[in-house]
């Protein structure tokens, strides 16, 4: 069947209208509008107290953080924790579980591990609008928005003293004197979030590996540095993580996490090891060598 000839000159023009569309979408992301039910999801994600909070609709058990505080822009910042690309990478392998996890199982983790909150049933409305968000990010992130990578290991361990000197010294204002972070006047929230102590993320969380939290000071904090500067070396990053680490915090029940011994990374803190190297050794480092 031949189109008529009539129609040819509308469809082209859609169809070029089409290309010019997606063409200007990947170029400067972030700027297709966000369907509803992702609108609710990025709501979810960076007020997520609003919700599960200790004043949250849905859930008040929850130590009040939101997902944001660590997934900083709701997830689109690529320095710190990014979420661009996760809708595309699930469900994986994953050797903490040593199963295949979903992005639901993916999800449920952290509101377990870095909220201490309960996550929503896999077909609720807050789960379907997270998952819709994610989508969302994966389509309109930057192409080049993969995680960076680890920062390299230092020669030394990593040492908790200087670590206290430097959190007095740059962190301490916001994040106050005992980590506790710094609530909105309402209560409702952080404005500043904790950094250990009951209400900071447990044992569980990734954040408790000390090369994760160093990475994402280093090119994070503090928060008010000028944008696109880096004001504190990778050593003094890795001193703040041990220190902050080395805090009191919330335990999680870790006994069935890495079934497989040797898959481990090299500065998890819970043993049995497959070597024969001491949990601290693991914590603090020095981890060249190790593995
Ligand atoms: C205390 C900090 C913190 C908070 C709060 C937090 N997360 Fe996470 N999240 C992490 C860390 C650390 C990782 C692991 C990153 C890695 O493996 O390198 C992670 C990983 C993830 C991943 C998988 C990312 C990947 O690349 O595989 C998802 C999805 C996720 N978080 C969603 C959430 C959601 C949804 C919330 C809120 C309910 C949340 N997170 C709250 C720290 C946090
Ligand atoms: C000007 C205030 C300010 C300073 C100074 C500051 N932070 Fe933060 N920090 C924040 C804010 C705000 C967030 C949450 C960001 C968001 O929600 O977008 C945050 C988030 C964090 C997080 C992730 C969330 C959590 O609670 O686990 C860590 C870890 C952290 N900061 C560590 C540090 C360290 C270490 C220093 C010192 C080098 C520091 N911060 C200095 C304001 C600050």
């Amino acid at each position: 069947m031949q189109t008529p000839r009539k129609y040819a000159l509308p469809l082209l023009l859609l169809v070029i209208t089409g290309l010019l569309i997606w063409w200007y979408n990947r170029t400067h992301p972030y700027t297709a509008p966000l369907p509803g039910a992702a609108e609710y999801g990025f709501q979810l994600i960076s007020k997520t107290a609003e919700q599960y909070g200790p004043g949250g609709r849905i859930n008040i058990r929850s130590n009040g953080m939101n997902c944001s505080h660590c997934h900083l822009d709701a997830g689109k910042n690529l320095q710190a924790i990014p979420l661009t690309r996760v809708y595309l990478q699930y469900p994986k392998y994953r050797d903490r579980s040593g199963s295949h996890e979903s992005l639901y199982k993916r999800i449920k983790d952290c509101f377990e591990r870095s909220l201490q909150s309960m996550a929503p049933d896999s077909n609720s409305r807050e789960i379907q609008a997270i998952t819709a968000y994610l989508k969302w990010l994966s389509e309109n992130a930057p192409a080049d928005s993969i995680t960076r990578d680890p920062l390299p290991y230092l020669a030394r361990a990593a040492d908790s003293t200087n670590g206290s000197r430097l959190y007095a010294a740059t962190c301490k204002r916001c994040h106050g004197q005992n980590g506790e972070g710094f609530r909105e006047a309402d209560h409702s929230s952080f404005r500043y979030p904790p950094l250990w102590g009951l209400n900071s993320y447990s044992t569980g969380a990734g954040m408790y590996q000390v090369t994760k939290l160093a990475r994402f000071i280093k090119f994070n904090m503090p928060f008010d540095k000028p944008a696109g500067s880096l004001l504190l070396t990778d050593e003094e990053a890795y001193d703040l993580a041990a220190y902050i680490n080395s805090q009191k915090r919330q335990t999680f029940d870790i006994s069935h996490d890495w079934p497989v011994m040797s898959t481990k990374p090299v500065d998890y803190p819970f043993g049995p090891f497959a070597d024969s190297f001491s949990a601290d050794r693991h914590k603090y480092g020095p981890w060249l060598n190790l593995k």
